[in-house]
Formats: C-alpha cells, structure tokens, sequence
C-alpha cells in the first residue's frame, strides 16, 4: 500500500493510499462516521459507512480522541463539497496511540493557557500557517543572498562585548571570565568583509529588554548583510530591494497561508522600491505638526513608528538620526556631523521597524575616541578597530529582524506567535 502525505493527495484520486496522522476532529451521524485527520501537510476527511467497511474498524472509530495518531487507508475520491477538495472512503485503520484527554480543544482559550502548551499549540491551523510562512522567509532570505553572492559567515553567540548599549546584554560565566549573549552579529562582519567583500550572518540575537511589548522579544533572529564599499544610498537600496524580494517571494509561495489568515494581500502587493523616505529631522517635525509629543533628540517609539508608517503605503525609511542616541559605530552624516548614516526601515499597518543599520565608520581614530566615549573598555574592541588599521573601507551594512517580518506578512498581532518558542519577560517555559 502507498504511504501518502495529503498535500500530495490529488495525485491518489482514484486510488487506495494509506495516510499517517493526528485526529483533528471526529463526528457521527447514525451509520456514517467522519474522521478528520491532520498528517503536518494538511487537513482531509475520511468516511466510514457501516456495512462497507468492516465492522471492527466502524467501532474503532469510537475508541479515537483528539489527537490520537493513526494510521487510515482508504480510496481518494474529488469532493467539491469538501473544503479540501478530497476524501477518502475509508477501508481500514490502525491506532498508533490513543491520546490522553487533549487539553486544547476546538474552542476558544485564553493566551497565557495557550502559551502555556505552545508546544501542544503548534499543531494549531492558524499556528502552523504563521510557521510556514516563517519558513518560506527564511529560504527567500537565503535565496536572495546567494542569487547575489554574498558568503554566509555565522558569527559567535558568545561574545566578550557590546554591539547595541550594555544596557540590554545578557551576561553569563565563561570559566574564570564573563561572556554575553550576542545582541548582533555586526562586529564579525565587518572584518570578514575584507576576506569576502559581501557577507551575511543569520542567527539568534538576545536583548535583556525590560520591554513587555507585542513587538519585543528576549531571543529574535536576525539576518545582517555587510557590504565593503557601499555607503549609505547603497545600504537603503539593498534593504528596499531585499524587503520587496522577501515580499514578493511569500505572496507567491504562500497564498494559501495568508488567505487562511484573511490577511489582505493586496497591501503586500504594494510593496515594491523605492519605499517612502523621510529624515529623522523632517519626521519629528512632521509628528509635532500633527499634535504628537516629541522633542529633537528623542527615540521614535512604538506611536512615532506607527504614525510616520500611515504617511505612505510602502514601507518607510527613516534616514540620519542625532549620532547622540546611536551606537559608537556609525558613520557621522557628511553634511552634519550631529548626525549619522543611518536608516530604520519601517512596515506598514503599524507593524513597526523591521530594520536598522548603518554606514559604519571606517575612520580609526573617531571611532576609537567614539568607544571611549560611550564608555565602553577600548581593549574589548582592538580586534574590531583593526578592519580599520588595514585596508579600511567605506562599507554598510543592516540587520532585520525575523519575527517583526514574520508578524507584519503573516498579520499577526503579537510577535509571540511568529516564533517557535518565544522567549520573553515574563516568559522561559516550556
Ligand atoms: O536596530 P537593531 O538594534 O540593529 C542592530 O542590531 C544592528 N547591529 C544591525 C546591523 O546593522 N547589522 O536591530 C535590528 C532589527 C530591528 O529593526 C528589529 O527588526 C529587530 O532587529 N529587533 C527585535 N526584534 C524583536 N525583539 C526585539 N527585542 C528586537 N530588537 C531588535
């Protein structure tokens, strides 16, 4: 007998396949039994008449409850009716396990009870549609790098120093020393541009954030491309053109997904480059206009983001922030010093920044001067400094986060569904 999986199942029609799965649902009327088993590829329904199959397994059916694994073999039948196109008239089956009463059932649960049991969760139809479409970023983010030959360097999660402020670092013993968890892979790219010229690192990155927010996690992942000799205007090209690329990619491999999540393709359809783009300058301006507290010199915050996206319908790039509230590694703005080369990309519909990145500088003695000041130990960094002692170059480079992606493609509200096993403030089980 064929094993089949039931996304392959229109391949059957006609013929007697067995297919390997979970109960998702069962029902009954009088002489017909229903089972509807889900197999990780899909949903289908499988039909039991009594007097037509034998009668040992019609009872069987009984003894099924939800999420018990099993085994059905029957004929593939086309069923317009049907929500998923096909059927199958059962003729045999066999349990593998009958489970133990299922704490999660058709109906509604509270989100803590759900997060409780995300490991149970995950079998969920709207769940795995989030995961898939994760899934399907994830190859585009790959396949777009190595259409344009970039070379994959994984940097280390254990790291002596800070990327993005020690404020959010998580620290840990390392033998008689200390190490922190990586908030960012940037500090290992940059060197290795110089062995490569275009690379990219792809990871989990940690943020020690007290932010107990929709769009904050402890451990997200984040793609980062490094590039020698792009500056600025090249950084906000490549980011528009691998934010269209991940676009397009997922409205064209998981229409299924996103119709399953009502989520409305036809603003993802508008996303192509060149994005809007604004200055940090002319944005605050922009937000004081229109009655939003802010202050020259103060962080957008969730609000800010939300209001500068509504101004366009593609995503945004915020360009040029005050060099005061960024890292020590930006490259200052050539027509301002009191600003940098940077740029956040925002999404639309409220979904908030997906990127950041920078220009870096590439001068030695500002930048060493910019570590001291921002009081970090200058020995921690030598290693670093010396992408700009041999050989330095103008270079750029940006990371985006995966989950905020995950969530504004997907429609989801809250980041904590678009990861597997969200690690959060609150949150370390299961
Ligand atoms: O803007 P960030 O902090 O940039 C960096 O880490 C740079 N070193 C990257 C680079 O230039 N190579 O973070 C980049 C992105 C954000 O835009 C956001 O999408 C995501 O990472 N991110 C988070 N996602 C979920 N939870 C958090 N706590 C996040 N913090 C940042």
């Amino acid at each position: 007998m064929t094993t089949a999986y039931i996304s392959e199942i229109s391949k059957y029609e006609g013929q007697d396949v067995t297919l390997k799965g979970w109960l998702y649902n069962k029902r009954s009327s009088g002489k017909i039994k229903f089972i509807i088993l889900r197999d990780g590829t899909g949903l289908i329904q499988a039909v039991a008449v009594k007097g037509e199959i034998e009668d040992k397994y019609f009872d069987l059916i009984e003894e099924l409850t939800q999420e018990s694994s099993l085994a059905v073999t029957g004929t593939i039948r086309e069923d317009k009716r049907s929500p998923w196109g096909y059927e199958m008239t059962l003729k045999s089956l066999e349990v593998v396990h009958i489970a133990e009463e299922y704490p999660i059932s058709l109906k509604e649960h509270g989100t803590s009870f759900l997060m409780d049991n995300r490991h149970l969760w995950l079998r969920s139809e709207g769940q795995r549609h989030v995961l898939r479409i994760r899934h399907e970023i994830i190859q585009s983010i790959r396949q777009f790098y190595y259409e344009r030959g970039f070379t994959l360097i994984d940097s280390p999660i254990l790291t002596p120093a800070s990327v993005e402020g020690t404020s959010t670092l998580f620290e840990t013993d390392y033998f008689d020393g200390k190490a922190y968890l990586s908030q960012s892979g940037q500090l290992y790219l940059e060197p290795a541009i110089a062995a490569f010229g275009k690379v990219y690192c792809f990871g989990p990155t940690f943020r020690a954030e007290k932010s107990k927010t929709r769009r904050h996690l402890q451990e997200f992942w984040m793609v980062e491309p490094e590039v020698a000799f792009n500056d600025h205007e090249d950084n906000i090209k490549l980011a528009e053109e691998f934010v269209s690329y991940i676009v397009a990619w997922v409205l064209e491999k998981c229409g299924r997904e996103l119709d399953a999540l009502e989520r409305d393709k036809t603003k993802l359809e508008k996303v192509k480059a060149p994005f809007g783009r604004v200055t940090y300058t002319d944005a605050v301006e922009r937000l004081k206009k229109e009655g939003i507290e802010i202050e020259w010199g103060d962080d957008f915050g969730a609000e800010h983001e939300t209001v500068i996206g509504s101004w366009f319908e593609t995503p945004v790039v915020i360009e040029k922030y005050p060099a005061k509230i960024k890292p020590f590694y930006m490259q200052p703005d050539a027509e301002n010093p009191d600003l940098v080369a940077n740029m956040d990309v925002i999404a639309p519909e409220g979904y908030g920044e997906i990127i950041g990145g920078s220009q870096r500088d590439h001068d030695l003695e500002r930048l060493k001067k910019k570590v001291i000041a921002q009081g970090l130990p200058l020995e921690s960094y030598e290693w670093y400094l010396d992408v700009r002692r041999y050989g330095s170059v103008p270079h750029a480079g940006f990371g985006l986060g995966i989950e905020r992606t995950v969530a504004w493609l997907s429609g989801s509200k809250h980041i904590r569904e678009t990861i597997p096993y969200p690690r959060m403030l609150y949150r370390l089980y299961p």
